[in-house]
């Protein structure tokens, strides 16, 4: 029978496991149904199952009829702080919580390969390593899971993860060659000046105007300090400051998004906005401070690893329906730091249907997919599986 027929077989059980998920969602590092869940649906399965691993991650091997090569592939298992508005009836019962971003998805697509997989397992040329990992909308659980040896014991030769993207539709794949997500570090900036009256400025210091100075300089730092074929992006997203309409603000607090594509473009760019918000502040007689936490590297896609996806996916899905995207995202992703490790492929999904009215971005509170992803996605999956053991890169 055909990875696809398979797959098809799965399609109720599927969408059964991805509802109770979606119904049920949990923040980063809380995820302690989720997790149980998936190791229920692992059970009996014979793969040997690790828990816990970064709280309530989960690493679920397959051994094959070889020990090696050894293929990981990963889901992400967290949802979002979003009121789920959708009407329908698998909505979440969490309130203020929701699988706004597909993650139920992910998770269950990993079930549904684990459980195709095991049922061929005399005739897998090597082993298979399940990594369902907390907390991908931050604080990250990659990075802990990684920690906590997800990639060792057996030593992991390929990974592959993928993404629901509502933006393509379902039944198609994209992928990406090289670099294909960004790097995001977060930036805290305090601009201190001297409070006073609303009517006599020349006796303060106007932390707000000395603001709208500095957002103004960090797009020029943007456009006029970096190679502009080095894609930057500098988000104020927040802004606090003031008390009252006639009182001059001493004070004002913002934080940011920095992201970029190229590793030393990242690396210089908190100097660069210590020296030019510095300057714009003393020249306007304030102070600032700024902190500067590093985030998710940029994702970087090994181009033969991806070559081979690609492959595997126009064998499921023929050729028309695989897409090479010719642009990277400035979204990020801590499967990033996965790729640091082991050479992978992170893939999109496509999870849109316009037809059906699932049209709404990720992080969306009538965020949906199409589950016949769902059938897609396992197939495709367990198909790269079998590539990568049986043919390598
Ligand atoms: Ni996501």
């Amino acid at each position: 029978m055909d990875l696809r027929e398979q797959a098809r077989k799965l399609r109720q059980e599927l969408v059964q496991f991805r509802r109770d998920l979606h119904r049920h969602p949990e923040l980063g590092m809380q995820e302690v149904r989720t997790s149980r869940k998936v190791r229920e649906a692992l059970q009996g399965l014979g793969l040997e199952i690790r828990h816990p691993v970064a709280n309530t991650g989960v690493v679920a091997l397959l051994r094959g009829r070889s020990p090696s090569p050894v293929v990981a592939l990963r889901a992400d298992m967290d949802a979002l702080p979003i009121q789920d508005r959708k009407e329908v009836p698998y909505a979440s019962q969490v309130p203020g919580v929701m699988h706004a971003c597909g993650h139920d998805g992910h998770t269950t697509i990993l079930v549904g390969v684990a459980r195709i997989l095991a049922g061929m397992r005399d005739r897998l040329p090597g082993s298979v390593k399940f990594i369902f990992q907390p907390a991908e909308e931050g604080p990250g659980g990659a990075l802990p899971m990684i920690e906590e040896g997800a990639l060792r014991d057996p030593d992991v030769d390929w990974i592959v993860g993928l993404h629901l993207s509502p933006e393509l539709p379902v039944g198609k794949v994209a992928v990406r060659y090289g670099v294909a997500g960004a790097a995001a570090d977060a930036f805290r900036l305090v601009v201190t000046g001297a409070g006073g009256h609303g009517a006599a400025p020349h006796r303060a210091v106007d932390a707000i105007a000395v603001s709208a100075q500095c957002i103004a300089a960090l797009q020029t730092l943007v456009s006029r300090e970096v190679n502009p074929t080095d894609p930057v992006v500098i988000t104020v997203g927040t802004i606090h400051g003031g008390y009252r309409h006639n009182v001059i603000a001493d004070r004002v607090v913002m934080e940011g998004t920095i992201r970029t594509l190229d590793r030393s473009v990242r690396d210089g760019i908190p100097e660069r906005m210590r020296r030019l918000l510095g300057g714009v502040a003393e020249a306007m007689r304030a102070r600032i401070e700024l902190e500067v936490e590093r985030g998710y590297p940029p994702l970087v896609n090994d181009e033969r690893v991806a070559a081979a996806v690609r492959r595997s996916a126009e064998k499921i899905l023929g050729p028309d329906k695989v897409e090479v995207l010719d642009r990277p995202t400035m979204g990020a992703e801590d499967f990033a730091y996965f790729l640091e490790r082991v050479p992978g492929c992170f893939f999109r999904l496509g999870g849109g249907n316009e037809e059906k009215g699932i049209i709404h971005p990720g992080h969306h509170p009538e965020y949906d997919f199409d589950e016949e992803a769902l059938v897609v996605g396992v197939a495709v999956m367990s198909q790269v599986v079998l590539d990568l053991l049986g043919e390598g890169v």
